[in-house]
């Protein structure tokens, strides 16, 4: 496996990024030999794909594993199964100096880095990422959750894990639309920040084999994300460039009652948005067209699949929403964001504006 990059969180200790295919020599790289108990979190499909060769790499590091599975999916996200995790934990004894190792996409890896960050006051975890998504996205920044009926990721802690794994041999076994979800995430971190890396997207994009992007590409999108967490961790500045095109997706995810997934949503919320800025003058309409002819070659929509009418009661839920006015992080080009003259990445948005680059 190759070294990403480290994380440098300001509220946190360092912690490595590797990419690769080799996920027992990947386990071996990061080891630390305190880890004697180790509990290894999976949902049924990351089990069956991957639990034989971590429980075989963690055993031969000399750790006792204790397997913990529970059904694929977000429905799973929840707190019976933190419980489910915890009462495991405490069964198999793990105590202060073991290990949570989580195997899987965002949902394994949100609800196992919540249990390590509470259980025993706090233990270390280490995120294997197998999703696309989860490889740029979730499982660097120290975000964990759990839904609770009231909504997403309401109940969670900020805890960073000591390592993190992107297994990018295991993207040949995700379907397609999964694939997809992370693409959207890969488009979102170039048009914030890196505009070699739309670039290098552009280029693969008519060219690819399948819709698994190259390990540098993976990597170039990780670093996007870390080097926002490095600025700031907590959610209070520059991460709020991380939800561009999200207050729009949010609305429309809720709309369509989650019929449309997560990436689909999310290249449709980027579309409206840079819309908005487009319309503001403060983003080149060049820079949108090309957004809009990369997610065609992607498969990726960009036009919402509701009504701005439909959308309009789940905007203001969005968490960036202050005193009741709508807030959108806007890039300014392809590559480039900028601070506001408060310091500020999100600026207010009108329903008027919204609804006019809805289309
Ligand atoms: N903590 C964060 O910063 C952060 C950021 C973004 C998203 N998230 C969370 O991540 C979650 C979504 O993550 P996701 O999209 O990875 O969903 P997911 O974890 O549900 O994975 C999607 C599906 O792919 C399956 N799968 C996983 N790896 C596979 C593989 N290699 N081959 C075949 N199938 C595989 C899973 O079992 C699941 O059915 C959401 O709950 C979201 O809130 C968290």
């Amino acid at each position: 496996m190759i070294h990403v990059t480290d994380v440098e969180p300001p509220g946190g200790s360092p912690y490595p990024v590797l990419c690769g295919n080799d996920l027992v020599a990947g386990l071996g790289t990061i080891w630390k030999p305190t880890w004697r108990r180790v509990a290894l979190v999976a949902d049924e499909t990351t089990a069956a794909l991957f639990g034989t060769d971590a429980t075989g790499a963690m055993t031969a590091l000399g750790a006792a594993v204790v397997s913990v599975v529970f059904p694929s999916g977000e429905a799973s996200k929840t707190r019976a199964t933190k419980e489910q995790i915890e009462d495991a934990l405490l069964d198999a004894a793990l105590d202060r100096t073991s290990c949570v190792v989580a195997v899987g996409g965002g949902v394994v890896l949100d609800v196992a880095g919540f249990v390590a960050a509470t259980y025993m006051r706090g233990i270390d975890h280490v995120n294997v990422a197998t999703t696309l998504l989860a490889q740029v996205d979730a499982a660097v920044g120290g975000k964990t959750a759990i839904n609770v009926p009231r909504g997403k990721n309401l109940v969670g802690a900020f805890h960073h894990p000591r390592a993190v794994l992107l297994h990018t041999g295991a993207l040949d076994a995700l379907p397609d639309v999964e694939l997809r979800n992370g693409l959207a995430e890969i488009v979102k971190h170039a048009v914030i920040a890196d505009a070699a890396l739309f670039d290098a997207v552009e280029q693969w994009a008519p060219v690819r084999a399948s819709l698994r992007p190259p390990d540098d590409v993976v990597g170039r999108a990780v670093r996007v994300k870390t080097a926002i967490v490095a600025r700031d961790d907590r959610d209070r500045g520059v991460r709020e460039l991380l939800n561009f095109g999200h207050t729009v997706a949010h609305a429309i995810e809720h709309a369509t009652d989650h019929a449309v997934p997560h990436g689909h949503a999310v290249a449709m919320g980027m579309v409206v948005e840079a819309r908005v800025a487009v319309r503001a003058g403060a983003f080149p309409s060049a820079d949108l067209e090309r957004i809009v002819a990369l997610f065609g070659t992607l498969g990726l929509p960009s036009v919402p699949t509701c009504t701005f009418g439909d959308a309009r009661p789940f905007l203001g839920r969005d968490k960036k929403t202050e005193h009741g006015t709508l807030r959108c992080a806007l890039p300014v080009g392809i590559g480039s964001a900028e601070a506001d003259d408060h310091g500020r990445w999100a600026r207010a948005v009108t329903d008027d504006e919204l609804s006019q680059a809805w289309l």
